[in-house]
């Protein structure tokens, strides 16, 4: 199996997301090809202010069954959904001032849920929680995403994915 340590494989996929609508969509597909109830999942959402992280947050806990608002998570830190399928922890780590303050947070005790962490360089040792990194940037007037397989089951994943969407 590929994976993205030891071997200096990373399995990763580079897309262009012109508008809101393409990133709505990746995240769609994305979900599609987790397991049925992903608790226990970890994708780390990465990039500088505005690169739409929470926009890929928001569209993904839509296309999960969770019809009402989606609020930022900035203040609270953690917003939770508990949807049908699965339970959706949506984390915001831009103001915590340490990392110890994760676990004071409880994360600990999210892993009943899928988390999406965005701001997850707050806290370096998520990195090693993690199943994906999803590194969204600039392009234009639309955005670039990297994703990339952090655990072995992600790299599997994204092995039999070769052409997401956008
Ligand atoms: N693929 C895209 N193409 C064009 N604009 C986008 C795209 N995705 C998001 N945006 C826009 O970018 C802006 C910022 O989005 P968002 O709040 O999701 O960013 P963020 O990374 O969560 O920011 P923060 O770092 O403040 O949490 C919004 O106005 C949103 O509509
Ligand atoms: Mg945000």
């Amino acid at each position: 199996m590929p994976s993205s340590t030891g071997n200096g494989m990373t399995e990763r996929r580079v897309l262009s997301l012109p508008n809101e609508a393409a990133t709505a969509s990746f995240a769609n597909a994305l979900l599609e090809r987790l397991p049925p109830n992903p608790a226990g999942w970890t994708l780390l959402l990465e990039g500088e202010l505005g690169a739409g992280k929470s926009t890929f947050a928001r569209a993904l806990i839509r296309a999960m069954g969770h019809a009402g608002p989606v609020p930022s998570p900035t203040y609270t830190l953690i917003e939770p959904y508990e949807l049908d399928r699965a339970t959706i922890y949506h984390v915001d780590l831009y103001r915590i001032a340490s990392p110890d303050e994760l676990h004071y947070l409880g994360w600990d005790e999210l892993d009943d849920g899928l988390r999406l962490v965005e701001w997850p360089d707050r806290a370096p040792e998520l990195m090693e929680q993690a199943d994906f990194s999803l590194r969204l940037s600039y392009e234009g007037d639309g955005r670039r995403a990297e994703l990339s397989a952090v655990s072995g089951r992600a790299a599997a994943l994204l092995e039999g994915w070769p052409n997401p969407p956008a």
